[in-house]
């Protein structure tokens, strides 16, 4: 047990103590992080004449060796430390002494982790920005591939209107292109840099905070040094931004469920991502889908844990703050993991255009336009939805479509409809006319197809 204090102790922690304490085992994924930040630390002792220029060059070599070492297998970062700061700082002293004991000064590890985190929160939202993207290339390609794939839209699980798979998955575009702007905005807000704010009260040595910040690729320094080190509204905003991911992935994922089932048939999910069973033959089942599905749960309860954490705490740090790392690695881990998944099997998944019309054909998803064809022969429209009701009651029992009857048949309920119904109702110009801006017809989706690809190549 590698203690950083000391001089204040004179008995030694208790085993269960110092292992329930500890968080090496979870924050040594702030290696890089907590070097890089070390190093602007002692770039700025230096510039400042806190620490000499000699001392400086030896942090920073002795850091870089320490990284290097970790990463060809050469130093094994153990539970003898209670955290990555200490082994950190431990191991430097070790290999250049002295100047290595410099490292922290006007600094603390309430600063250190504050800056840690933010650091790879940071490239997190990156990484989350560039799946999104991705997943976004990947609708814009379906849509381009089927303006005219004509499938039911839905209200209810009922057949409502008639769509297509464009404009279906024109929606989830819509929801994607959200989260990315929502990223950005974490994104800005977060990018403040939390270092030199101490313990809570700042320091008395000359420390420049507006040059570490600018080190670092930061706006600037955080402005309260109290709020600095207690502050993880940027974590529980981009876990929000998460969950909201997470909540139209399991959205869709729900679809693809149904659309993969026995009796829709809307999709085939490749071999690659599908499994069988252990017992029955015959299965395909999309549990990469209900997997999505599953973890939303579990992202919003990280959220949630975080939130719940922070909400008794009084300023500054306390150690209760140490949880916010499980619970914000867990949810940035599984969303990304959904992202990128799902997000390739969608890029493989085959629609099975020649179902999902059949489909659209038999819901009378064409009763809406039947009304309208009413409506505009001179029917009041609520008259005009009677008719068509009774007719489609009628049809049902026939088991057939409205235009499957002919014109005597159709007469029998009002005498407005003429030849040109036929044509009035076909599934072609239900979706065709239905011109006004976001609506199914291919002529505005490859406007929303353009205005995608605009979108698309600013932000690459
Ligand atoms: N492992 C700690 C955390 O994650 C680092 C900060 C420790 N600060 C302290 N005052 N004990 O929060």
């Amino acid at each position: 047990m590698a203690q950083l204090w000391g001089g204040r102790f004179t008995g030694s922690i208790n085993e269960l103590a110092w292992n329930f304490n500890a968080s090496i085992t979870f924050d040594k994924r702030f290696l890089e992080v907590d070097v890089k930040g070390s190093k602007a630390h002692a770039t700025m002792l230096a510039k400042q004449g806190i620490i000499s220029g000699e001392e400086r060059d030896q942090i920073l070599s002795g850091l870089d060796s320490i990284l290097k070492d970790v990463k060809d297998g050469n130093l094994e970062i153990t539970t003898k430390y209670e955290d990555i700061h200490s082994f950190l700082e431990a191991n430097l002293i070790e290999r250049i002494g002295d100047a290595g004991k410099k490292v922290h000064t006007g600094r603390s590890r309430n600063d250190q982790v504050a800056l840690d985190m933010r650091l790879y929160a940071r490239d997190e939202v990156t990484r989350a920005k560039e799946l999104i993207l991705t997943m976004l290339k990947t609708l814009n390609g379906i849509m381009k591939d089927n303006l005219d794939t004509y499938m039911p839209g839905f209200t209810h699980l009922q057949k409502a209107q008639p769509v297509t798979l464009a404009h279906h998955t024109g929606a989830y575009f819509e929801m994607f292109k959200r989260d990315y702007s929502r990223m950005e905005d974490i994104y800005k807000r977060m990018n403040y840099c939390p270092l030199g704010a101490g313990a809570l009260a700042g320091t008395t040595y000359p420390l420049d905070r507006e040059y570490t910040a600018q080190l670092l690729d930061f706006n600037g320094p955080t402005l309260n040094s109290m709020d600095s080190v207690s502050d993880r509204d940027y974590l529980i905003e981009f876990m929000s931004a998460l969950s909201t991911v997470m909540m139209h992935l399991s959205r869709f994922s729900e679809e693809i469920i149904i659309w993969n089932s026995n009796e829709y048939r809307f999709v085939t999910i490749d071999d690659a991502y599908s499994t069988g069973s252990s017992i029955m033959p015959q299965k395909k089942n999309p549990d990469i889908a209900e997997l999505v599905r599953g973890k939303t749960g579990r992202v919003y309860g990280d959220l949630m844990a975080l939130l719940t954490t922070m909400k008794g705490i009084p300023l500054a740090y306390n150690k209760d703050m140490q949880e916010d790392k499980e619970a914000f690695f867990d949810a940035v881990d599984n969303t990304l993991n959904c992202l990128a998944l799902f997000t390739d099997m969608l890029a493989t998944i085959k629609f099975n255009k020649d179902v999902m019309l059949r489909s659209a054909k038999m819901g009378f998803t064409n009763a809406t336009d039947a009304a309208d064809y009413l409506v505009n022969k001179g029917m009041p429209f609520r008259d005009a939805h009677s008719v068509i009701g009774r007719l489609v009651l009628y049809c049902i029992d026939k088991n057939c479509a409205i235009d499957d009857l002919n014109l005597e048949q159709l007469k029998v309920f009002s005498e407005l409809f003429e030849k040109d119904i036929y044509d009035a109702i076909s599934l072609e110009t239900c979706v065709n006319k239905r011109l006004t801006i976001g609506a199914p017809s291919p002529e505005m989706m490859r406007k929303v197809i353009e205005a995608n690809e605009a979108f698309l190549a600013k932000e690459e």
